[in-house]
């Protein structure tokens, strides 16, 4: 977030607002003692919470209120109105909460502090968050992976009182960090190392959470319930989560090895990319998918000359349709990049690629993003079952007892399509991550979070709600000229995924409905103990409709 002093908009809150300004289902941006505010009212209920998202700052009030919560409007995080605390990330730390005033009778309103009848007063700030249950269970917990999916597991672990040890075992030798902004503002330049990391090191060993980076496990043992280092150093476990990401695809052509020659996954590949980027004045960025062109636009922004190859004719059109591929190629070009597309390069060298067509593109830097495999080897040799990713259960537990998958190797049961998916998103990976830490806990709470992901292309930007593998129908609704605009994706009649367009809130309106889809079809789902549930908050919002 940044650090500049937050300019405040809306009414002193401390001074109160009549209550009759905040209609049931509103919310309205106000300041109190220098901070931004937010007041939410829901049937008889006010509450006050910070209004700046932990994540990027985006603006809440500009977000929904679902139940007791509000979500934020750029990437849908969630938090409880009632404690402030951050219930599904990407957010990781929770929002401040004020007390609130409510005055109703006039017999109160006679006191040295100001009130007025039929007005609420924002108070003091409220320190600290509810303190959640010990779980002194003894259960050892390792986690192999040390991204998205095993930092929000072991930060969710000790969130929920796990009080044993967390050890993090990551092959990676940074910490973890935000992988979506290496192809963004890393890139371009507005963010730097520390900036990136997803917490400090001071954080992990505050909370206790065993953290060793370097650490490449190289098998594990199911029966014996230890995982082992390459090097060789043993680690117990109680309870395993695998979360080990995946893996960029390889490009296999003469002078594919080049020094020049860049891959995005890592910080360390990130920093890599940059430094060379420095002393580069062309580049050619084989792929053209959302990595590629995400690298593009950043390396358009330190003004270096960029072509992007690839062999679909659209960029995107599979995932996105041929009228929003077309619409990014644009942007694109608008922007200076040159596109060959419908083919491929058949070789790299110290100064150029070679297109199929004998092209030759002058390239002193060359980024492959052509797409990547999830990591499952290590689970495969474990024994695991293993299908185009670790197949795992609706609580995200393995084949084997005591096992758990997340993230971008966990194919999971989807109850919205009804079929069992992998994606590879940032927030469906934390999302995971947070769902398998309470389920070791013994939550047996549901995966049921809708599928969420973002791209940034200069100033485009992009959220898209749900999971369309196969579509055949992109029905548009706005202008994407004029970047406003809602994509509905189909298959026959059904409703699979909507992409938006500087529309937040239809993209968060579109994810409460998939959710109340899932609710519908999922009696069972009353079970579910835990608030932070999607499902369990679509159930209440459906009952209460
Ligand atoms: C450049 C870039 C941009 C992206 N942009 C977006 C975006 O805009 N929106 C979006 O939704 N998603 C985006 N993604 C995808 C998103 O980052 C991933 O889906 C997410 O990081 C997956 O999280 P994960 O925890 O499963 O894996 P990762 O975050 O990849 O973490 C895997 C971890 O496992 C470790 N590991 C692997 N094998 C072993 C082993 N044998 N032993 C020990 N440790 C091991 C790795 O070192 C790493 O620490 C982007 C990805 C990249 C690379
Ligand atoms: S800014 Fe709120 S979730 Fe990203």
């Amino acid at each position: 977030m940044s650090e500049e002093k937050t300019k405040l908009s809306g009414p002193d809150l401390t001074q109160g607002v009549e209550l009759s300004t905040i209609p049931d289902g509103t919310m309205l941006l106000g300041h109190a003692r220098g901070e931004p505010v937010l007041l939410a009212r829901r049937g008889e209920e006010v509450f006050a919470i910070g209004a700046i998202c932990t994540h990027y700052g985006a603006p809440l009030e500009q977000g929904l209120l679902v139940g007791d919560t509000v979500r934020c409007p750029w990437h849908h995080a969630c938090f409880s109105l009632r404690t402030g605390e951050t219930l599904r990330a990407p957010a990781l730390d929770p929002v401040s909460r004020w007390r609130v005033e409510e005055v109703r009778d006039r017999a109160r309103q006679f006191t040295p502090v100001q009130r007025r009848v039929g007005a609420v007063y924002v108070r003091e700030k409220l320190s600290g968050q509810p303190s959640p249950a010990v779980h002194d269970n003894r259960i050892t917990i390792v986690i192999v992976g040390g991204g998205a999916a095993g930092n929000a597991a072991a930060e969710t672990l000790r969130h929920e009182g796990h009080a044993s040890r967390i050890t993090m075992l990551s092959a990676d030798g940074s910490m973890p960090c935000d992988r979506p902004n290496l192809s963004k503002g890393y890139l371009a330049g507005t963010a730097s190392d520390e900036s990136n990391l997803l917490r400090s090191a001071k954080f992990y060993k505050d909370r206790k959470i065993d953290l060793h980076l370097g650490a490449h496990v190289a098998a594990v043992d199911v029966g014996n319930r230890y995982v082992e280092l390459a090097d060789g150093r043993q680690y117990a476990y109680g309870t395993l989560l695998l979360a080990t990401g995946a893996d960029p695809v390889r490009i296999e052509l003469p002078g594919g090895d080049l020094p020049h020659v860049h891959y995005l996954r890592t910080l360390a590949d990130g920093r890599a990319l940059v430094a060379k980027a420095l002393a580069s004045r062309c580049a050619v960025v084989i792929g053209a998918s959302f990595i590629g062109l995400e690298v593009a636009a950043s390396l358009r922004a330190r003004n270096i000359d960029v072509h992007v190859v690839g062999p679909e004719t659209i960029p995107m059109e599979k995932i996105l349709g041929p009228e929003v591929g077309n619409f990014i190629r644009k942007l694109h070009e608008e922007h200076g990049v040159t596109f060959h597309l419908g083919t491929t390069a058949t070789s790299i060298d110290e100064r150029s690629i070679t297109l199929k067509n004998g092209e030759k593109i002058q390239a002193d830097l060359v980024v492959v993003g052509i797409g990547v495999r999830p990591a499952t080897s290590l689970a495969e040799r474990a024994g695991l079952a293993v299908d185009r990713g670790v197949i795992v259960d609706e609580y995200l537990e393995t084949s084997v007892p005591g096992v758990f998958a997340a993230g971008d190797i966990a194919r999971w049961p989807d109850r919205l399509t009804g079929e069992r998916i992998r994606v590879e998103h940032f927030v469906v990976a934390e999302r995971q991550g947070q769902t398998a830490a309470r389920n070791i806990l013994g939550h047996r709470e549901r995966f049921d979070a809708v599928p969420f992901f973002w791209t940034e292309q200069y100033d485009f930007g992009l959220a898209y709600v749900g999971h369309a593998e196969h579509w055949d129908k992109a029905e548009i609704e706005g202008s994407l000229e004029r970047r406003d605009c809602t994509v509905t994706y189909r298959l026959g009649d059904r409703k699979l995924a909507v992409a938006v367009v500087h529309r937040d809130l239809e993209g968060l309106r579109a994810e409460v409905e998939f959710e109340r889809m899932i609710a519908r079809n999922s009696p069972g789902a009353q079970t579910v103990q835990n608030s932070a549930s999607p499902v369990r908050q679509a159930q209440a919002a459906i009952r209460g409709s």
